[in-house]
């Protein structure tokens, strides 16, 4: 995070707290969430596009806290379980402000969601249009978004290039599936058709392909104008704007992505002629990844086969980035300062597997040793949401900071929560 400092003695403040002291007191490992990082990057996003509405997507990281934090920053909620849209109830986040995604949305997701009066629901495929429409509770009709699919390439990784042909999510907009869902919503009262929706996939380096997007789905607007006299009023773009986990990673600021998708959507509208819709992006990664930081301990060292492992008390179950993406991050060894020199060592986790890696060579001071804290930054998204109970660790709590104070919001998963849930014999 900016609030970042190190001090000569090795430890680092964040938020004008203390890493090691954070460590000895709430334990390792430990994910830290600088508050006033979330909220600058929540308010960036508006400042670069202030006609558009801002949606945090939860999945990269929720608590009640982050609920709070997003509604007074006056953004809005994508979520995608009726768990996630409980959590945003139980702060009385504003529904109208909430979008509900899902390729296969549960009953109780769709329940929930029709019971709080979420703001849109995103349809992923035909089939659920009739059920969403008969679910509909009011005489209000419910507003729903049609997820697109553009045919676009872009993304860090396979398993995250949603906007490409062949996968999971939305209609295609080449295969006329698109079209078919637009005639069928129209057709159905208790839905009002607001617009369309895409997401091309995530740690998305630059902007063009959000460039291409707005050109192809505003051909697609255009196209419904003419065959069914309606003219949409919302383009959702979706999230996957870029953060840099290693020095040097490409990053651009929410206004470089902002410019961009501004001027092809004038370009593209005026070409249509068609009015501008009203913009929606749904940034996750590019709010909460900066503000967090994870923290281990390390509890042994060994060299093998020409490589040093240092090995810490945490690993895939907290972070399974590494080995689901590749993903490459930095660490930083935090509390104690010494002469030693740099080396090329592998940082690995706890678990049962060689896959297990959380950071390939990194520099880490020579006399790293058992009982040493380690940091590893831009920990905040896509980490702690996507921890798992393997190997019966327990899952790490969230610690928030800000203003020279540190609060616990998730407390660390026990063997006696674990028990609890073991019900049978
Ligand atoms: N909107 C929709 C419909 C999405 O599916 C996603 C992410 C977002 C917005 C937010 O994308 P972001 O701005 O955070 O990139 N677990 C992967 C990332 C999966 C993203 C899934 N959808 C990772 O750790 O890299």
């Amino acid at each position: 995070p900016a609030s970042a400092v190190v001090a000569p003695g090795g430890d680092i403040a964040v938020a004008g707290v203390s890493l090691a002291e954070l460590a000895e007191r709430y334990g390792t490992p430990a994910y830290v969430l600088d508050e006033d990082e979330v909220r600058a990057r929540a308010r960036a996003w508006r400042r670069a596009l202030p006609d558009a509405e801002v949606v945090y997507a939860a999945k990269a990281f929720l608590c009640r806290a982050v609920v709070d934090w997003v509604e007074e920053e006056g953004l809005g909620l994508d979520v995608c379980s009726a768990g996630e849209l409980e959590l945003a109830a139980t702060r009385g986040f504003p529904a109208d402000r909430i979008v509900l995604h899902g390729n296969a949305k549960s009953p109780q997701d769709l329940r929930t969601a029709l019971r709080l009066g979420v703001g849109r629901i995103v349809v992923d495929s035909a089939c659920e249009i009739a059920r969403i429409a008969a679910q509909v509770p009011g005489p209000d009709p419910q507003r729903v978004l049609v997820r697109v699919l553009p045919g676009i390439e872009a993304g860090a990784h396979a398993k995250v290039r949603t906007g490409a042909e062949g996968q999971k999510f939305g209609l295609s907009i080449a295969d006329g599936d698109a079209a078919d869902a637009v005639a069928r919503i129209l057709g159905q009262s208790p839905l009002e058709l607001a617009g369309l929706h895409c997401h091309l996939g995530s740690q998305i380096t630059d902007a063009e392909p959000y460039a291409e997007a707005v050109r192809r789905v505003v051909a697609f607007l255009a196209d419904i104008r003419d065959r069914h006299g309606v003219t949409l009023p919302e383009l959702d773009l979706g999230g996957g704007f870029a953060v840099a986990y290693l020095p040097g990673d490409p990053a651009p600021a929410p206004g470089v992505y902002a410019r961009s998708i501004t001027e092809a959507l004038a370009e593209a509208c005026a070409r249509y002629g068609l009015p501008l819709p009203r913009l929606t992006v749904e940034p996750g990664r590019s709010i909460m990844a900066q503000a967090g930081i994870a923290l281990y301990r390390v509890l042994a060292v060994k060299r093998t086969g020409g490589r040093v492992f240092v090995a810490v008390d945490g690993g895939m179950s907290d972070n399974p980035r590494p080995a689901l993406y590749g993903a490459r991050y930095t660490v930083r060894r935090v509390g104690r300062a010494s002469a030693a020199p740099m080396r090329t060592a592998t940082v690995v986790g706890r678990h049962c597997e060689a896959g297990d890696v959380l950071a390939e060579a990194v520099e880490l001071p020579e006399d790293i040793r058992a009982g040493d804290v380690l940091a590893v930054p831009a920990s905040g998204a896509y980490q702690v949401s996507m921890a798992s109970g393997y190997n019966m660790t327990g899952r790490p709590p969230v610690i928030a900071v800000s203003a020279g104070r540190s609060r616990l919001l998730i407390r660390r998963e026990t063997f006696e929560d674990l028990r609890q849930r073991d019900v049978g014999l």
